[in-house]
């Protein structure tokens, strides 16, 4: 199966660590340049860039945050300056600030619910409207991709998250709604729901006494590695997937399946 995407360009938010780092690191050895998006941790990003130089592909590092508009526009025009033309956008930015309901602020609520979904938002809006303006390219079969990431808390209520639950839930109908907007216009929007994948959002639970009781929801057996969603990013970017239009792709080692009913069936 070829998801070579060799002339494409595509735009990662979020993408100094963790799941957006390696989106980037896996769409450029797929060919793709790419646009490593930070907000505020710029040396890991331009190492990034470095390093995929050195192999041999393309990639800037661009400062921005996702939930500004001024921001969002300055980043899509340094892709554009850089590139010329956008392909793909991967909306990965998202943050997590737990509380339990009675504890949490209007500030947590609403910087989570600013980054996840009104960040994703802000830049789908961009990335369809630069699809448009720059037209058909002979590199990809779809007009433009995009791909949101979502979480498996799109259907897992999460007691203790309600902001980062409530902002996965609406990316999921954000994106069906924009998928079958702009589905005529040959512009393919997916989303991915990563479960645990060890990163740096989720160290606590991802890692000794606690990462046992974090398996026992996986019926895979084992906590998911951000290379596991950046090659799912590569395959749901590339034409290889193109009459995939609005789905949400689990990438969660079954956590999504009702673990807890194992063996009491
Ligand atoms: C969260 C992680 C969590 C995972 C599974 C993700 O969306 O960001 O902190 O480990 O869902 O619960």
């Amino acid at each position: 199966m070829d998801c070579r995407l060799d002339g494409q360009i595509a735009l990662v938010t979020g993408a100094s660590s963790g799941i957006g780092f390696a989106c980037a690191e896996e769409l450029a050895a797929a060919g793709a340049a790419v646009v490593i998006n930070y907000h505020s941790h710029q040396q890991p990003a331009e190492e990034l860039a470095s390093k995929i130089a050195r192999r041999g592909g393309r990639a800037i590092a661009v400062g921005a945050d996702v939930s500004q508009e001024a921001d969002v526009a300055a980043l899509f025009a340094s892709t554009i300056e850089a590139y010329g033309a956008l392909d793909i956008l991967v909306a990965n930015s998202g943050m997590q600030k737990d509380a339990a309901l009675t504890e949490m602020t209007l500030d947590q609520w609403n910087a989570v619910l600013q980054v996840n979904l009104t960040g994703q938002f802000l830049c789908a809006q961009a990335a369809v409207r630069q699809f448009e303006a720059q037209g058909r390219r002979p590199q990809s079969k779809a007009l433009g991709k995009i791909i949101c990431m979502s979480s498996v808390h799109q259907v897992i209520p999460w007691a203790g998250h309600v902001n980062y639950a409530a902002s996965k839930g609406g990316i999921m109908m954000m994106m069906q709604t924009i998928a079958q907007e702009v589905a005529e216009k040959g512009i393919r929007v997916n989303a991915i729901a990563p479960g645990a994948i060890r990163t740096n959002i989720n160290k606590e639970e991802t890692e000794g006494a606690a990462a046992k009781e974090v398996l026992k929801l996986i019926p895979y057996g084992r906590i998911g590695a951000a290379e596991d969603v950046g090659r799912a990013a590569v395959w749901l970017a590339s034409d290889q997937s193109d009459y995939v239009v609005g789905t949400t792709l689990f990438v969660d080692g079954g956590m999504t399946l009702y673990p807890s009913f194992r063996g009491n069936g």
